[in-house]
């Protein structure tokens, strides 16, 4: 089991190369299962451990994937499989998307419900009453759910809350369904643009995509298509949180600003300078932060994956700020570990009040999910002393060789293999 070793209290200079979007990548590579001919896919974080995974079920559902740097190809090898391996679901929950393209071509899926996860309960009601909207009958049996319709049918699916994932998983199968269907109360994450993007090049027509009504025209046979997965917003969002609580000046490549205005208008109002440029971010800070609250919201909101990150950048602010989360039941594991680094957070239901403190120090930590373990690098990086991460593989599904990147702007970052 790996760790992360990281000598803290050094400012980071220069730049870091973000990487092309997990959670782009993860629908759009699912979505090749809607069609038999080649796909082409760039851009992608190909050396993530959900990527891996993802390969892992499109190759479990009878597709071939061959990889070549950050490019993907994904082809037909025989036939398509209509059944999900649970082992495969359980370690990634977004292997549940590809039930959508199965079920739109084949008529019959059956896939695992995915578990609970550290962060919250994560059910799939939205995306199953979405299924039954378009005339899919339901059955669980024994820890499976086995979706049928003799034929889906286009038509009209509104969502009790905006869901990033059911809102992806009805507009692929859409694709692949004759006639008009419209997503009401649709998630607007960038992440749903791209895969609009994508389903445009199958052959499906796709409107309102970034807006909160979606309309797909599917057609009952899609083609191949090459595409270049956007910046993953999340990463860049991290890295300017690390650089802005490690202070200095750091510019963040490959960077989209459009994706992370309400994370820059958080970070100006705390006191770090942000520029903006085409295909790049820099931040600048000097000194402790000042006390900035937040509360999470979906799209265009404060995304619920940075956070952890914001929150451990606050433990430095010059006074008291609150952060909410309101997208997920759970999602403050990483209170208790910035704890042991000197942090002072008290947890209330879904709001943390964090009193900053003067400075931070390392210690042996450990992560709990993606983005705790994300928050865990940003504190570390500020803190003085030698921080030691353990479980560092749940950094490792969303951030490819971050100890690598942070490097070169200056970091001292570490794996050793425990
Ligand atoms: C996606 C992202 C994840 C991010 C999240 C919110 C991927 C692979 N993951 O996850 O990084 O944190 O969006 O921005 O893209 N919910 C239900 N019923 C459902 C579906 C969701 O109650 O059927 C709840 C969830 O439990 C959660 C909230 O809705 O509390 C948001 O979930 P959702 O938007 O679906 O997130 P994901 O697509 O799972």
């Amino acid at each position: 089991m790996d760790q992360l070793i990281i000598e803290g209290g050094r400012p980071l200079r220069g730049g870091v190369r973000v990487s092309g979007s997990k959670n782009a990548a993860l629908p759009i590579l699912i979505a090749t299962l809607l069609t038999d001919e080649p796909c082409v896919i760039d851009n992608v974080p190909v050396l993530l451990r959900d990527l891996r995974t993802t390969f892992r079920l499109l190759e479990s559902l009878g597709k071939r994937v061959e990889i070549s740097g950050g490019q993907v190809r994904v082809s037909a090898h025989g036939s398509l499989k209509t059944q999900a391996p649970y082992e495969i679901v359980k370690q990634m929950r977004a292997s549940v998307l590809a039930a959508g393209p199965l079920l739109a071509r084949f008529g019959l899926v059956r896939v695992p419900i995915p578990g609970g996860c550290a962060i919250g309960l994560r059910p799939i009601d939205i995306h199953l009453k979405g299924f039954k909207a378009l005339g899919a009958r339901e059955i669980a049996d024994h820890g499976d759910i086995i979706l049928s319709a003799a034929r889906l049918k286009a038509g009209r699916v509104k969502f009790k809350f905006p869901s990033v994932g059911a809102t992806q998983h009805i507009m692929m199968a859409a694709a692949a369904v004759e006639g008009l269907t419209v997503v009401e109360n649709a998630a607007r994450e960038p992440e749903i643009n791209d895969l609009a993007g994508f389903l445009e090049r199958l052959g499906a027509k796709v409107k309102g995509a970034g807006t909160s009504r979606v309309e797909i025209r599917g057609r009952r046979t899609l083609g191949g298509a090459t595409h270049s997965v956007i910046p993953d917003r999340i990463e860049a969002g991290t890295f300017l949180l690390a650089g802005a609580a490690a202070t200095g000046r750091l510019t963040v490549i490959g960077a989209e600003a459009a994706h992370l205005r309400a994370v820059t208008a958080k970070m100006r109002a705390a006191g770090a300078k942000i520029e903006e440029s085409v295909g790049s971010m820099t931040v600048t800070m000097t000194g402790r932060p000042k006390p900035v609250s937040i509360a999470t919201a979906p799209y265009p909101g404060f995304p619920t994956d940075l956070q952890a990150p914001w929150l451990a950048w606050m433990c430095l602010a010059k006074g008291r700020s609150r952060v909410a989360e309101t997208v997920f039941e759970n999602r403050f594991l990483h209170a208790a570990e910035l704890a042991r680094m000197g942090a002072r957070i008290a947890v209330s239901g879904g709001t943390a009040i964090i009193d900053g403190v003067e400075s931070l120090s390392g210690a042996p930590i450990m992560a709990s999910d993606i983005r705790a373990g994300a928050a865990l690098i940003v504190a570390a990086l500020a803190a003085k002393g030698r921080t030691t991460i353990s479980r560092v593989y749940h950094i490792d599904r969303g951030y490819e060789r971050v100890e690598k990147k942070l490097r070169g702007a200056g970091a001292r970052a570490r794996r050793v293999t425990a």
